[in-house]
Parts: structure tokens; sequence; C-alpha cells
């Protein structure tokens, strides 16, 4: 491997390594082996990674939970009216434990409400607990990775839908893996059908690196953890002690990188490869990508998406978007 490269230094095309579309057909070890070696971020959430997560949503730190939350209570009567939606059926995109559509559930009032998520036990553990507090709303569970293919079984009424795509893990994808995430979910979207989504709003990178990586540490845990995943999953023997988290905002990119990051020379072996690492090489996991306003209405509207109405938080960290077919 080249000597480190700091992220700022980062060409253009860098994002490419961790495309969720190109990792599909590559093996974990191939991408170790690359010039720019990178693990596909969906291996942070292994059973201990999903739950740090959960803990990383409680920090003081990171702002984005409780900044979603706040601008959700403070709007829902505005967003109510800016386009109605009794009646639909809700599309939970990444529903995990299902809690941010259910404290919905009385405002938006769905017929149907459809949880979608890779991991198919968790969320019907999570319906069997919410069926008996709303008997009204049928509920239905879906496990797949929409990431990848929104792919809805048959039977889910067409339109209108409300798909609910909180969170802003929409910049989790580079901007063109966003654009075709959005575009799957237009053409699922009948005319009278309604997205609901947050995206992160471009801040103090101060703000932004401490919620990327905060003081008590859980968001280095969570980033570390994916090596003891991998030493399971892809047999490869990292030393968690080699390896520490850093997060950078590139300010031109607007995107937070997470990086795991020597800090000594250490060689990781797995049956038939290895790779040595120098110190201060980095491994990529995750981008955040971070949007304006303008930037964000014109990437829904280059899906197809006209942007009905948006409200942002106090001090305009999060944006929340309603849009609609254009
Ligand atoms: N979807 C989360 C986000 O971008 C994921 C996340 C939070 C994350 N902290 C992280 C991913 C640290 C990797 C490393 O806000």
């Amino acid at each position: 491997m080249p000597e480190s490269t700091p992220s700022e230094a980062a060409p253009a095309d860098f994002e490419t390594s961790s495309d969720l579309h190109t990792d599909l057909d590559r093996s974990v070890q191939q991408l170790l082996l690359d010039e720019r070696p990178s693990i596909p971020p969906r291996f942070l959430y292994d059973e201990l990674g999903s739950r740090l997560f959960e803990v990383i949503t409680a920090l003081p730190d990171y702002y984005p939970t409780r900044t979603e939350a706040a601008l959700l209570e403070s709007s829902i009567a505005d967003i109510l009216a800016a386009r109605p939606v009794a009646g639909s059926t809700m599309i939970d995109l990444g529903a995990g434990n299902c809690a941010k559509a259910a404290a919905l559930f009385e405002h938006a009032r769905p017929a149907h409400y459809v949880a979608v998520d890779v991991s198919a036990d968790f969320l019907e553990q999570a319906l069997s607990q919410l069926r008996p507090r709303f008997p009204d709303i049928e509920m239905t569970g879906v496990g797949t990775d929409f990431s990848q293919l929104l792919d809805l079984p048959a039977g889910i009424a067409a339109d209108p839908r409300l798909f609910f795509y909180p969170g802003s893990s929409i910049g989790n994808f580079s901007r063109s893996e966003a654009i075709e995430f959005l575009k799957s979910v237009r053409a699922a979207m009948g005319p009278e059908s309604t997205l609901w989504i947050t995206a992160d709003l471009d801040k103090d990178p101060a703000v932004l690196e401490r919620a990327y990586d905060d003081e008590l540490g859980v968001t280095a845990a969570f980033n570390r953890n994916v090596l003891l995943h991998l030493n399971r999953v892809a047999k490869t023997d990292f030393e968690l002690a080699d390896w520490r988290h850093v997060a950078h905002y590139d300010r031109a990119a607007m995107r937070i990188q997470m990086h795991l990051e020597t800090i000594r020379a250490t060689t990781v072996h797995w049956p038939g490869g290895e790779r040595r690492f120098a110190k201060g090489d980095r491994l990529h996991t995750e981008n955040s990508h971070k949007y304006t306003v303008e930037s964000f209405s014109e990437l829904l509207a280059i899906a197809g998406l006209r942007t009905v109405e948006h409200w942002t938080a106090p001090e305009d960290w999060m944006g929340f978007f309603v849009a609609a077919p254009a």
C-alpha cells in the first residue's frame, strides 16, 4: 500500500470504493487488497454493532436522532397539512424497532403499516408488540435489503403510499447511489403517494466531527467492532489494539468520512491472503453525506420528486422534506 493519504486529499472518485452496488460482487478480502482498502458499511451492523448504534443515538454528542425527533414533534401539524396522508400504506424504510413510525401513527393514521428492514427477525418481534397497541392498522414485516432492491410483496396497495425514510440514512449513500435509490422509491409511488424524508445538513465541522467521534468513545467502539465482525465472518485476524477510529469532515465533498487507522505497522492475514499496513494507513468504513436544503431538493428533483414543503430544525441542523411525484 502506498504511504497513508490523509482523507482530506482523497480524490473525487474515492466514493466508488465504498459503492454499495459493486461491493455485492466483491469479497471482503478483495476490498482489503485495494489501493484504498475499505469494508462495506453493512458489516457495521452485526448484533453487537446494532446495539452500539442504538447507544450512539442516545449520546449527547450525536445530535441527529434527538434533532430529528424535535423537528418532527414541532412540525407534525404542518407536515400533515402540507399533503394529506391519512389512510395511506405507510412504508417504513429501515424500520428497526419501528419506534419512530409508531410515534407517528396517531398523526399519520395509516391503514396499513409495512416495516422494511434487513433483519426480519428483529422486525417480527417489534411488530408483534405493536399489533395489540394499534389493532386498526394492518401490519406487515418485510426482511429485505431495500438499498439494493426495493422489492415490496404483491398485495400492498399501490396508492396512496407514504414512504418514510428517517434518520438521514440517505446520507450513507453516495450522491449517485442516492439518486438511484430515490428513483426506485419514485417508481413505487402513485400520484397520491408521499415521501417523508430527513436529510442532515451541512454545519460547523466541529459539531459534525464530535457527533461522529464522541467523548465516550461509543462511536469508536462501533466502528472498531467491524473488525471483530470480520474476524468472525471473513476469518481475518485484525488486532483491535492496532486500529483507531477517525472521523473527518470533508467540507468540499460535504461528507463525514469514517476510517480505521493503524497506530503501528501491522499485517492482517486470512485464509489464502494477507495485507501489510504501515503506521497511519487507513481502512474506509462509511461516509455520511450532508446536504443543503437546495442541494437536497435538487437531488429529489433529479429523481422525479418535487419538494412540497420542507422544515429545518432550530439552527438548521437537519431538514425534513415532504416530497411527491413531480
Ligand atoms: N447512519 C449513521 C450516520 O451516518 C451511521 C453512523 C453514525 C456511523 N456514526 C457512525 C457509521 C460511525 C460509521 C461510523 O449518522
